[in-house]
């Protein structure tokens, strides 16, 4: 499986839910996760991400990641179309510590 990692949080530009073709996609306030169990491992979101925020499950920075996408994506909604993204969502690329300051 592929998993959203921190990076999505607060830039949730949503290129990767035009593209993913199980739909596989769910929506918090702040970022996406991916359904471990959906997805169907066609990589084809990943370079599509300009916050680089899709890993495979095999990136070493992934396990934290896994467990939070398994978890949440079963109780967010399914997304399956892409939204506008938030207006300042370029401003919070490379930000670091973003997992921290949306979930605390
Ligand atoms: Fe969807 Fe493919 Fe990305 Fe999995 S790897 S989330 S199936 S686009
Ligand atoms: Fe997030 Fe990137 Fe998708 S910022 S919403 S994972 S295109």
């Amino acid at each position: 499986t592929y998993v959203v990692t921190d990076k999505c949080i607060r830039c949730k530009f949503m290129d990767c839910v035009a593209v993913c073709p199980v739909d596989c996609f769910y929506e918090g306030e702040n970022m996406l996760v991916i359904n471990p169990d959906e997805c169907i491992d066609c990589g084809v979101c990943e370079p599509e991400c300009p916050a680089a925020a899709i890993v495979a499950d095999t990136d070493p920075t992934a396990a934290r990641w896994l467990e939070l996408n398994d978890r949440l994506s079963r109780v967010w909604p399914n997304i399956a179309e892409k939204k506008e993204p938030p207006e300042d969502a370029e401003a919070w690329m490379d930000v670091d510590g973003k997992f921290e300051t949306a979930f605390s």
